[in-house]
């Protein structure tokens, strides 16, 4: 099976998209499977890279991984013809790549994670990992996820949406349903991921710097009521055609602030700050409390019309309550990452999860 192992992208997640990728390329079952790594530049380029996993792997103490036509580069991938065939482009001429079976879109964020590429493959009639178009496009954009979440009886943080359009003409009365939300604020670009552009806010009077930043990386933007609880998370897997969503048992994001952990799971705590972040898996909980945020994630999962793979976040607060944070149809695969580590601890190793995503495709 020749598969195109897709990453980097048009978002500010480009480096952790070639982190998830480089943590792919070292797990995939080589007997099985023929990679075709193709990364994607900043500008949106389609560049046929090196199979090399340690060129793509996040470290702090070197400059952000990025795909480029003449770095990682042999050449340039023009839009994939019909049936699947995808044309390399290099100075000397095009060669085809012949039939790509499958394609693994890790892309994180914008163009990629939001229904775009998966659009374009449907179009192509080529198949492919994860979500679909609706499911992609509905869990990128935090403020969607919330309404349909909310049809299905799921509870989401109390927020304000500020939209282009309010913002530029009713900045004050937004500002003044935002005083309703209890503090701390979460201010988030509704439209990115791990954490780029949010901002913890615990003075009013720092709200609309706060909304000026997450503008920057998305103009619709939404302002959210911390909720005070525990980081849960939960990996689910599956779920295409007849066959029921898998959940694996839920894993918890615990920080320590001596550690250099930030107020909020953010970008740096995430990714860079190693010490100061625990994946402790499986978290430790009474039954029912398991068992509610587990099928609470099957039932997003399913409300949100997820197919092949997601990871639900939630808040799990002091009276037991599940709230769902966000969804994120292609989760990280880093080293740091908890998707993986989750379904290691639930029985499914590394290379063995990434096949089984890839069957799950071709099915
Ligand atoms: N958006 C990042 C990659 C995650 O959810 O893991
Ligand atoms: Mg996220």
């Amino acid at each position: 099976t020749r598969v195109a192992v897709v990453f980097g992208g048009r978002s500010g997640e480009h480096t952790i998209s070639c982190a998830t990728a480089a943590g792919v390329l070292r797990s995939i079952d080589r007997d099985r499977y023929e990679v075709v790594p193709i990364g994607i530049t900043p500008d949106g380029r389609w560049v046929l890279v090196d199979d090399d996993p340690a060129a793509l792997e996040l470290d702090d103490a070197r400059p952000p991984v990025v795909v480029t036509a003449d770095g990682l580069g042999r050449g340039e991938v023009s839009a994939p013809l019909g049936g699947g065939d995808l044309v390399v482009t290099t100075a000397g001429g095009s060669t085809a790549l012949g039939r790509v079976d499958v394609v693994l879109p890790l892309l994180h964020g914008p163009y990629g994670e939001d229904g775009t590429i998966q659009g374009m493959l449907e179009m192509l009639g080529t198949p492919y990992v994860g979500c679909g178009v609706l499911a992609s496009a509905a869990c990128m954009d935090k403020q969607v996820t919330k309404v349909l979440l909310g049809a299905a009886g799921i509870a989401t943080a109390e927020h304000v949406l500020v939209e282009p359009h309010r913002w530029m003409r009713e900045r004050a009365s937004v500002l003044a349903r935002c005083a309703s939300l209890r503090p701390p604020l979460f201010v988030k670009p509704a439209r990115a991921g791990s954490s780029l552009g949010i901002t913890r806010v615990t003075s009013h009077g720092d709200l609309e710097a706060a909304i000026e930043t997450a503008r920057a990386v998305d103009p619709k933007v939404l302002v959210e009521s911390g909720i005070v609880g525990r980081e849960i998370e939960v990996a689910v897997l599956g779920g295409r055609g007849d066959q029921a969503p898998r959940v694996a048992l839920p894993g918890e994001i615990v920080m320590d602030a001596d550690q250099g952990a930030g107020e909020f799971y953010d970008y740096e705590t995430k990714y860079l700050a190693h010490d100061a972040v625990q994946m402790v898996c499986p978290a430790p909980m009474p039954d029912a409390t398991r068992e509610l945020l587990m099928s609470t994630a099957a039932a997003a999962f399913t409300a949100l019309g997820c197919e092949g793979l997601a990871r639900v976040d939630f808040f799990l607060t002091d009276d037991g309550r599940a709230v769902v944070n966000e969804v994120n149809t292609m989760p990280g695969f880093t080293p740091y990452s908890m998707y993986p580590y989750m379904w290691q601890v639930s029985g499914i190793e590394y290379g063995e999860l990434v096949a089984e995503l890839i069957e799950l495709a071709l099915a």
